[in-house]
């Protein structure tokens, strides 16, 4: 028997306007929630009770998942009346745990998507005795990362805020977001007010002593933090890029519902998700980006590396381009969206040529 953690409290401020309807860990990459994925792939790694640390929108997991029928785990909830942040969090889950205190329990965080080896970490953990293990990744350019440098005996030396200088990046190890703890490490995090597990807990750990090991995988490995990461892993999930279960019915370049239409001469491709009940008129072109349910792209229009909400309406020949549209939006055409360019929910905008860009003029 395997416990896991996933941490899907967060209010996934990146993400607005998409996450003020849905918490992130629930909005569809590839047609699912990335907590479908996650709980897929540690069900296939041998977990069978998962519990999730929720706060915000947590009803919108209870109603999708109840007691993990539908996942073959069990599933549990640990609720945060206010948000006690990533170790606060682990602190509250704690209680609901089965396991014993010297057994492993896996730890997700609940954005990102990955393709290492979980069990691997775990027998690390084991081989190595550790009281921590966490999974590490290397990245190209560090700089927006907290630094994890180790040993030649893959002992965690430090955990180092974002580098400032080129000096200070002493090495292109990062954490990637999930841990095995030791369960009665779990009990000792400070209970009832926020602590987070990346800034007190782990140097609070090194402090004392405390056996921590990090274990390098550098297979796929994504933040779905931002709304650019947020389509790029839906895309790489289509494609097959990502490894997950739970991503069913993809043609290798396009997951479009059974329900939903496409004109004969439209173009959809590059990894796009199109949800329920979307329609996709004649001539348009939609290309790594993510359709949420009930989405209408008028003639013509192109959605490039863009997120349209729920019962989104795109208007004839308008473009999009790294742009991020609310639900219920009534999107008039010959618009042009690009760079990061955000609408929030309920907007309605007339015909007309105008660009709108996140980008100073
Ligand atoms: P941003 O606001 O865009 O930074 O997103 P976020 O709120 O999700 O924060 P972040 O990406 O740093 O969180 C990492 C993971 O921890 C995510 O899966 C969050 O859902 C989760 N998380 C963050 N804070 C909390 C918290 O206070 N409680 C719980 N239960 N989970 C949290």
């Amino acid at each position: 028997m395997l416990e896991a953690i996933l941490l899907v409290g967060g209010q996934g401020t990146r993400l607005r306007p998409l996450t003020l309807s849905a918490p992130k860990p629930m909005l569809p990459v590839a047609g699912v929630p990335c907590t479908t994925h996650q709980i897929a792939r540690a069900r296939a790694a041998g977990v069978d009770h998962v519990v999730l640390g929720t706060s915000y929108q947590a009803d919108v997991f209870r109603s999708a998942y109840g007691h993990g029928e539908g996942l073959g785990v069990q599933l549990t909830y640990a609720h945060e009346e206010t948000p006690l942040g990533t170790g606060g969090a682990l602190r509250n889950v704690a209680e609901h745990l089965r396991s014993g205190p010297d057994d492993p329990v896996l730890v997700f965080n609940g954005d990102v998507l990955s393709g290492f080896d979980i069990e691997a970490l775990v027998a690390h953990w084991r081989d190595a005795r550790a009281d921590v293990a966490l999974y590490l990744t290397r990245v190209e350019d560090p700089r927006p990362f907290g630094l994890v440098p180790t040993d030649a005996q893959h002992k965690v030396l430090a955990f180092l805020e974002k580098p400032s200088t080129p000096e200070e990046i002493v090495t292109d190890q990062i954490n990637a977001g999930c841990y095995v703890f030791r369960r009665s490490l779990l009990d000792e995090i400070p209970a009832g007010r926020p602590v987070s597990v990346e800034r007190e807990t782990f140097p609070g750990l090194l402090q004392s002593g405390a056996h921590v090991i990090g274990h390098v995988d550098t297979s796929y490995w994504l933040d779905l933090g931002t709304p650019l990461a947020f389509v790029r892993g839906s895309a790489d999930l289509v494609r097959g890029i990502a490894p997950s279960p739970a991503v069913v019915g993809s043609n290798g370049e396009a997951l479009i519902h059974a329900s939903a239409q496409v004109a004969a001469d439209a173009q959809v491709s590059a990894g796009s998700a199109v949800g329920r009940n979307c329609i996709v008129h004649s001539g348009a072109k939609v290309l790594g980006s993510v359709l949420m349910d009930g989405v209408v792209i008028g003639a013509g229009a192109v959605v490039r590396d863009s997120v349209v909400g729920r019962s989104t309406r795109i208007g004839a020949g308008t473009h999009l381009h790294e742009a991020v549209i609310g639900d219920n939006c009534d999107i008039g055409a010959h618009n042009e969206f690009t760079s990061g360019a955000r609408v929030w929910p309920e907007t309605a905008l007339p015909d007309m040529a105008v660009r709108f860009s996140a980008e100073p003029a």
